[in-house]
């Protein structure tokens, strides 16, 4: 395998870049390698986004279309639901969906069928990398052998492999894709070479790893690490709530420490792709190895209890006003999984609705980022359909609650209390607040 004239070809930039998966990872990829003058092919099943895409539009609130467009009537990027034409990139990189299963386990369902649709397409010489969360051992053990499957092609010899985890955090003001260092394992010291020649030209650091597992373990660290500090931080929350003690102003004091503490927030519940996810593709792989994750599977259990454990303090602050949930208007504040972002995947604030309308509450929902759900395709384990409300202080004031799930920027916080009759606060959003004061429920 020619792995000095890939690398040329990486250098003077007539390499061209394939993206399978052009969604949150996927386009942001695309544009860096625009950015730096690649020429890219996206892959996707969506042909509605394969579309939009080849018209210059962005389907990613926080992309603007302009940059698509730009990108496109260059003639840098092309969209195709066409695998046939997987020969025509000399890097492939895949960030499909790695999701969870009805029985919360992986489910591998996306990263099969690409390298199933992949294998028959694949050409001598092209670099594989996987970008999408999984558990360690996947690009070897389940990637790996459909590929070489296909036309008998052997990793490491006939072409390149290695696994890059994907830190995207849509929305982060601080970092992008190019700011945020990428670790890179590879298959064999080739294939981590080649690979990190092409990420080298995107991406200011690049972090080289001895293999493919270390660098899906290291995402899986990353995320358990967040997954277990909000499971604590919650656990804290129930109890000191029950002790009369704020937890926001304990974390706040406990963060002045210049060494050693770290703070993590309470809130809802978890949400997100990631978060609320990867921990369980750790938790099944290490069944096979017979070794408990007890940790892991508690915080779990802590945020998941959270979101009901909220509901309870709405219930408790509607019993205190002589009210029943049953029958009572409530409003979700932010329907999105954090704040400022339009992503809904695995936001508590469905689940909060779910529960509420459980329990007879009227629902209804305010997101500046969300005018209806569902958004483009149907959700996974919801089925309702909501518009979004417009928060005027007559309707405010017509609810018998107001749950703040996500502290989107834009909310006027004095506003909100002025006119609810009950702010229920699961994020110390209405900190600020200076009047009305006693309408303000933490949760
Ligand atoms: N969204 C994030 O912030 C984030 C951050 C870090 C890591 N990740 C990981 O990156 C991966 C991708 O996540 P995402 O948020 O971009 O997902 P996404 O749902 O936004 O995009 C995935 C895209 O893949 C397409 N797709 C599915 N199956 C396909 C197939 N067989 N062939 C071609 N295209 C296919 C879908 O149509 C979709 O457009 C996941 O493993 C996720 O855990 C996501």
């Amino acid at each position: 395998m020619q792995t000095q004239e890939f690398i040329r070809k990486i250098e003077d930039r007539t390499a061209r870049v394939g993206v399978i998966g052009l969604g949150y990872v996927g386009i942001p990829l695309v544009l860096e390698f625009g950015r730096q003058g690649y020429r890219v092919l996206g892959f996707d099943i969506d042909p509605v986004k394969v579309d939009m895409i080849n018209a210059g539009k962005s389907y990613i609130k926080h992309i603007g279309p302009e940059r698509i467009a730009a990108m496109v009537e260059a003639r840098l990027f092309e969209a195709t639901t066409d695998y046939a034409r997987l020969p025509e990139v000399d890097a492939v990189l895949i960030a499909v969906p790695t999701p969870l299963d009805h029985h919360r386990e992986p489910d591998m369902k996306y990263v099969v069928d690409t390298a199933k649709a992949m294998a028959p397409h694949l050409r001598a010489g092209q670099l594989v990398v996987l970008e999408s969360t999984t558990y360690p051992g996947t690009t070897e053990d389940l990637l790996r052998p459909i590929l070489e499957a296909g036309k008998g092609l052997i990793a490491g010899r006939d072409f390149h492999l290695a696994f890059s985890p994907e830190r995207e955090d849509p929305g982060n003001k601080h970092f992008n894709t190019s700011t945020i260092p990428k670790v890179v394992g590879g298959l064999t010291p080739a294939c981590r070479e080649v690979a990190c020649a092409l990420y080298g030209k995107i991406i200011g650091q690049v972090v080289p790893v001895s293999s493919c597992a270390v660098a899906e373990m290291s995402k899986l660290l990353e995320n358990i690490f967040r997954n277990v500090n909000i499971g604590l931080v919650n656990e804290l929350k129930m109890l000191t709530d029950r002790m009369g003690i704020d937890i926001w102003e304990v974390i706040r004091a406990a963060s002045t420490k210049p060494f050693g503490f770290m703070p993590f927030y309470p809130g809802p519940g978890l949400g997100g792709h990631c978060i609320p996810i990867d921990p369980f593709y750790l938790t099944w792989k290490a069944r096979e190895y017979d070794c408990p994750t007890r940790l892991i599977e508690t915080s779990g259990e802590i945020n998941t209890y959270v979101t009901e454990w909220v509901v309870e303090k709405l219930a408790r602050a509607l019993n205190d006003r002589k009210k029943a949930v049953n029958g009572s208007k409530v409003v979700v504040l932010g329907m999105a999984y954090k704040k400022d972002i339009d992503d809904l995947r695995e936001s508590p604030s469905l689940k909060l609705i779910e529960l509420l309308k459980d329990r007879g509450a009227e629902v209804s929902y305010h997101d500046p980022h969300i005018p209806r759900v569902p958004i483009l395709s149907p959700m996974r384990h919801y089925d309702f359909h909501m518009a979004s409300q417009e928060l005027t202080a007559q309707f405010l004031a017509s609810q018998d609650a107001v749950l703040v799930s996500t502290d989107h920027s834009s909310y006027d916080w004095e506003f909100i209390c002025q006119h609810a009759q009950l702010v229920v606060d699961t994020r110390n959003a209405c900190a600020g607040v200076t009047g009305n004061r006693e309408k303000i429920v933490k949760a």
